[in-house]
């Protein structure tokens, strides 16, 4: 028996997404009076949000753009000695872009982008949530009080991007950031990779890659963002359907994962999931759980199965898509 590789444990975590909206003062309301996201900030064409229970001071990103999509995807280191070695892996992939000067609640940070072109970052120097007076939970455990409207979102938990390539882009997320495999799907006996979820800690996936079907880089599947159980996803889909929102599918439950989840498009056009209950990953020697076609089947455990726009809509849109989100496209392929 071959000893296995020194896993790599640089990566704390997430730390944060940037979304593009065509739309911003709509998808502010989505986020902030629906979801009920905190808004701390506001810079140029941005805001930034939280959840209540994220510890960072924010998590995500609006920012004004033509079109919707994913911006930066951020990754904490867990040390500066981490971040170091993280940034000598991804400089050695020739993939590295330099540092910033960091951005609101965080200090400088390494930019780089996977093979597929979407925009990541490392660092190190983030800004723990301190709650005005008048948010402040009365649970001292607690970064921020539980929201009294909306669906009460705790934290942004995790994102799906598309890429031509997936088996490419998860290796350069092993080899460089040392994201664990948890699932993948193998079709044609093995030798297609369409979809691989990944995650640097204990959280089942913080990154997943899957097949872009249009072939086109750097697009955005969706965004995800964690509630505590059940009850509050079927919650959720009540505050959608009564604020016009678009559910795409569920409340379900995927197989990959266990976890349950409703999908709806955001105003301004990404695909966002309100998620619970996956299932955590302590084993150190986890095995991933590889799935066939068969296996696959329509990607649910139970509920209705995925419509096809989810797996042919993505942000930024194809041309000659519907303008407004609620029309998914539907390939005929
Ligand atoms: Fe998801």
């Amino acid at each position: 028996m071959t000893a296995a590789a020194e896993p790599i444990r640089d990566i704390a975590h997430l730390g944060h997404v940037e979304l593009f909206t065509p739309k911003p003062d709509e998808s502010l309301w989505y986020f902030r009076d629906l979801l009920g996201m905190e808004a701390v900030h506001r810079e140029g064409q941005s805001v930034y949000l939280r959840g209540y229970g994220d510890y960072a001071t924010t998590t995500l990103k609006l920012t004004e753009a033509a079109q919707p999509g994913v911006g930066c995807i951020g990754w904490r280191a867990v040390s500066p000695q981490a971040l170091e070695r993280r940034i000598a892996a991804i400089e050695a992939t020739g993939f590295g872009e330099g540092w910033t000067n960091g951005d609101f609640g965080r200090g400088a940070s390494y930019r780089f982008r996977d093979p597929d072109g979407h925009t990541m970052e490392v660092y190190w120097e983030e800004e723990r949530y301190r709650a005005p007076d008048g948010l402040k939970s009365t649970l001292k455990n607690l970064p921020m009080r539980y929201p009294k409207d909306g669906i009460g979102v705790r934290k942004t938990d995790h994102l799906a991007v598309c890429c031509k390539d997936v088996a490419t882009n998860r290796k350069f997320a092993a080899d460089t950031l040392g994201l664990r495999l948890r699932e993948t799907v193998l079709f044609d006996e093995g030798k297609t990779e369409i979809g691989s979820w990944m995650s640097s800690c204990a959280v089942h996936h913080e990154l997943a890659y899957v097949t872009d079907v249009k072939g086109l880089h750097g697009r955005l599947h969706h965004f995800s963002l964690w509630v505590d159980d059940k009850s509050e996803v079927l919650r959720a889909a009540d505050i959608f359907m009564e604020n016009g929102i678009f559910i795409e599918a569920g409340p379900s439950k995927h197989n990959n994962s266990q976890a349950f989840y409703i999908y709806s498009y955001e105003p301004g056009g990404n695909r966002v999931e309100i998620y619970t209950s996956g299932f955590f990953v302590l084993a150190p020697d986890f095995e991933p759980v590889v799935w066939n076609e068969e296996e696959r089947g329509t990607g649910v455990y139970w509920g209705a199965a995925l419509p096809e726009s989810f797996l042919n809509y993505a942000t930024p849109d194809t041309p000659g898509a519907p303008a407004e989100p609620g029309l998914p496209v539907i390939d005929p392929r």
